[in-house]
């Protein structure tokens, strides 16, 4: 089939890549030009496993293309795919402006019949809007041209696109009820068909439940995590450990393992969002989902819960102080810097007059970017932040290392040897990766989240020369 994606993001890029694959001849258009013209040149604008290599196969066969050229574009597919940005206007809103833009262009270049497919984020009644503008732009030209807007949500993790893309769990197709919505359902199953080999995944359904799906998909997951969150802080007090809790409340099939992990705060594209968007739909529809301000309001504060921490053990001064940082982006495998917690805490603590040294295996690029935006302003404390590009060189010297990510090469570092180079041999850990033996036995003070236990195991210990001893500058 001939395809056409708008907008080569995260979502546009691996859509377009894999479709490719199974077969279909994919042309994506999108307005960065310096983006497209990376792609052309085999370049990678993104970090996302395995894609590189995708991309290359499809456009070595001739079946994946990169272009500027809009009109082109769109009348190159039977269906056209709108995958660019819906990020968060001033009032929480998903701003729709890049979709109906991508919108006008579809109505202003289509020829012939169009499956219309709304990929992006959107919030319900967004199809009727897109329907709308198309609409307007084919009676501006006389064109009689037939189409039909489909919702198809993407649910693809990053650092796991491919994976999440080619075996999806679902694939939420939400089609009219009529006889265009049903030429354009018929069109998307014979799409999709390669990825529901031997177990039919399509969950087929109006199109406002399904652009409802979405969001109610990434509300859910947000809630867990920060109701885990709020359970570990109260694990501190309590003198209770979240990652027993969590493996026994995880052991209940009816609530399961899957996104129960406490930490510093979930972050990305698309969590903290759509959990706005949700809210401000409620609030024009008269409704306040009062759940979904306290999981937002929990994870605005775990976002600071390492700098807490840190600023209880050093004092609140850290002027002289040097902290070394493992992890940028919001999570591993992604050079994705939007919503990251390490955004936060290195904020919070060059405002307290600390240095910083960060590492990310990934995302150095992406990282020096965002916080030359995030410290425009403040070019004196932009000054005391470095990027290195070697993990124990964050570390070398530091008054403490700070874990944000949970990068496999993080999970079990030479203990030993990052005593040595640390200035103070302490760590502070967001997501949990260590035993707190192990780090005592290295002689390092340990400090987790929800897992009280750990300093406590610290200070008993049987390193040589005995436990930790109290701080001292
Ligand atoms: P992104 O910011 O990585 O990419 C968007 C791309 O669209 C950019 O390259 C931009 O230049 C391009 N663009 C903007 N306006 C355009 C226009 N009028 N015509 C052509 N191109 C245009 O975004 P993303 O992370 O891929 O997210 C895209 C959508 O998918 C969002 O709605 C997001 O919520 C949703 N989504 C994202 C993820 C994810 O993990 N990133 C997962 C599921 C759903
Ligand atoms: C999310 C959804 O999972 C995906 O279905 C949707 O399509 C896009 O948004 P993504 O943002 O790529 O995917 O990453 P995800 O793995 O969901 O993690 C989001 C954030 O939550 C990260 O900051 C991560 O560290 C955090 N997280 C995740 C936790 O803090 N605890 C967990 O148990 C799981």
């Amino acid at each position: 089939m001939n395809v056409t994606i708008i907008g080569c993001g995260y979502v546009g890029l691996v859509t377009g890549a894999c479709l490719a694959d199974i077969g279909n001849d994919v042309c994506c258009y999108d307005v960065d030009a310096n983006r497209i013209a990376t792609l052309e040149q085999g370049g990678m604008p993104i970090h996302e496993p395995g894609l590189r290599e995708i991309v290359a196969r499809n456009r070595g066969a001739g079946r994946l293309t990169f272009t500027t050229q809009v009109r082109a574009a769109i009348e190159h597919g039977d269906i056209v795919f709108i995958a660019v940005g819906t990020p968060s206007g001033e009032d929480g809103s998903a701003d729709l402006q890049y979709v109906l833009a991508a919108a006008q262009e579809i109505g202003r270049y289509m020829a012939r019949f169009t499956v219309v497919v709304d990929k992006s984020t959107v919030p319900v009644g967004t199809a009727e809007r897109v329907r709308a503008t198309i609409a307007e732009q084919l009676a501006l030209r006389g064109s009689d041209a037939l189409f039909s807007v489909v919702s198809n949500p993407e649910f693809l993790k990053e650092g796991a696109a491919i994976d999440d893309f080619t075996r999806p769990e679902r694939i939420v197709l939400g089609c009219d009820d009529d006889a265009l919505g049903e030429r354009a359902r018929e069109l998307m199953k014979r799409l999709y068909a390669p990825f529901n080999r031997n177990h039919e995944r399509t969950l087929h359904m109006d199109v406002r439940s399904a652009e409802f799906t979405k969001y109610a998909a990434n509300a859910m997951l947000a809630t867990r995590i920060s109701f885990m969150n709020e359970l570990a802080n109260l694990a501190e007090r309590v003198g209770a450990d979240i990652d027993a809790v969590r493996r026994g409340i995880g052991s209940d099939s009816r609530i399961g393992y899957h996104f129960l992990y406490a930490g510093c705060g979930y972050g990305g594209s698309c969590f903290p969002k759509d959990v706005h968007a949700l809210m401000r739909t409620a609030h024009e529809n008269e409704q306040e989902l009062r759940i979904l301000q306290a999981v937002s309001a929990v994870n605005a504060a775990q976002k600071q819960v390492l700098a807490r921490k840190i600023v209880a053990r050093f004092g609140d001064d850290l002027n002289g102080r040097s902290f070394g940082v493992w992890g940028l982006a919001f999570k591993p495998e992604t050079d994705d810097m939007r919503e990251a917690p390490s955004r936060v805490l290195i904020a919070t603590l060059l405002e307290h007059g600390a240095r910083v040294a960060a590492y990310d295996p990934v995302a150095l690029e992406e990282a020096k970017r965002a916080f030359a935006a995030d410290l425009d302003s403040k070019p004196e404390a932009l000054s005391r932040l470095t990027l290195v590009d070697d993990q124990m060189e964050a570390a070398k010297g530091a008054d403490a290392l700070v874990v944000l990510t949970e990068w496999k090469a993080f999970k079990s570092p030479d203990f030993a040897g990052l005593a040595r180079v640390l200035k103070h041999p302490i760590v502070f850990d967001g997501r949990n990766l260590y035993e707190p033996l192990a780090l005592a036995e290295a002689g390092i003070e340990y400090h987790s989240i929800g897992r009280p236990g750990a300093s406590r195991t610290a200070a008993r210990s049987k390193r040589p020369g005995g436990p930790v001893p109290a701080f001292s500058a």
